[in-house]
């Protein structure tokens, strides 16, 4: 459970399996409803639910999520839970994001123009930076979901500091601080947040058991240790809180040794 001072800002998860029965997240809808309490327990507040994909039933998909998460809403609810959900999905980051956003197929966060793209895991092929980039040039902001997580960045952070740079926003994954995912993601995700280099942390929850819970806390705990409690807060209310309102996330200068400095702000918004 989270122990700061809230100062009235609500605690934001923008990665979440949560809606049931469209990817390998929660099975069913009372997987979803146990991982809602577990969420609920732990102080979040809203979760943009994220999925990887839908499965064709036909229709914009957008539709389809909206009314997925209409659905969990009103179930939520009957628990008598005060959770918020939103919309959204986690794209491969392949070349066609831009087509399918066109088309419908894509679906931004809260109905804003931000969109979280995964990159592949092993390798960082070049089509990742020029389509994040397309997408910036349509008037949309990509996120980079758990960049910790992909061996090309794990070796290479430069990688992230370049699309930083660039105005891309980084989400690291709170299991990544605490080793759920290795060695090497925990080294990264770490290095990354010392470089300045994280702005949204996220549980990309999965299920209501094992370590892909849908607990913020201890990570924001963990990061609390290298960026500070303030702003380590930040990166699960203030920022993910801008990103639901399509504001712009506020940016600090990516630095090579120290954090902390306050740097200008980068969006689109
Ligand atoms: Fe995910």
């Amino acid at each position: 459970m989270l122990s700061f001072a809230r100062n009235g800002r609500r605690v934001i998860d923008i990665h979440n399996h949560i809606l049931p029965g469209v990817d390998d997240g929660a099975k069913s809808m009372a997987e979803a409803l146990e991982m809602a309490r577990i969420a609920e327990r732990d102080g979040i507040q809203v979760i943009v639910t994220t999925p990887h994909h839908f499965p064709a039933e036909g229709g914009p998909f957008v539709q389809q999520a909206r009314t997925r998460v209409t659905e969990l809403q009103a179930n939520a609810r009957a628990q008598g839970l005060s959770l918020v959900f939103e919309t959204g999905q986690e794209n491969m980051a392949g070349p066609d994001v831009p087509q399918h956003l066109q088309e419908g197929g894509a679906v931004p966060l809260a109905g804003t123009r931000y969109l979280l793209v995964e990159p592949p895991f092993t390798s960082y092929p070049p089509y990742v930076e020029e389509m994040v980039f397309q997408l910036q040039l349509r008037g949309y902001a990509p996120i980079l979901a758990h960049p910790e997580r992909c061996a090309s960045i794990q070796a290479d952070q430069e990688i992230v500091q370049r699309l930083v740079e660039r105005g891309i926003l980084m989400q690291v994954n709170t299991g990544s601080l605490l080793g759920h995912y290795g060695v090497e993601s925990e080294k990264a995700a770490r290095a990354l947040l010392e470089r300045n280099l994280v702005h949204v942390l996220a549980t990309d929850a999965h299920n209501p058991e094992g370590v892909r819970v849908p607990v913020i806390s201890e990570g924001v705990k963990a990061a609390a240790g290298i960026v500070g409690e303030e702003r380590a807060w930040e990166m699960v209310t203030t920022a993910p809180e801008a990103v639901l309102r399509g504001r712009a996330v506020p940016v600090l200068e990516p630095s090579p040794r120290s954090v902390g400095r306050r740097g200008r702000l980068f969006g689109l918004f």
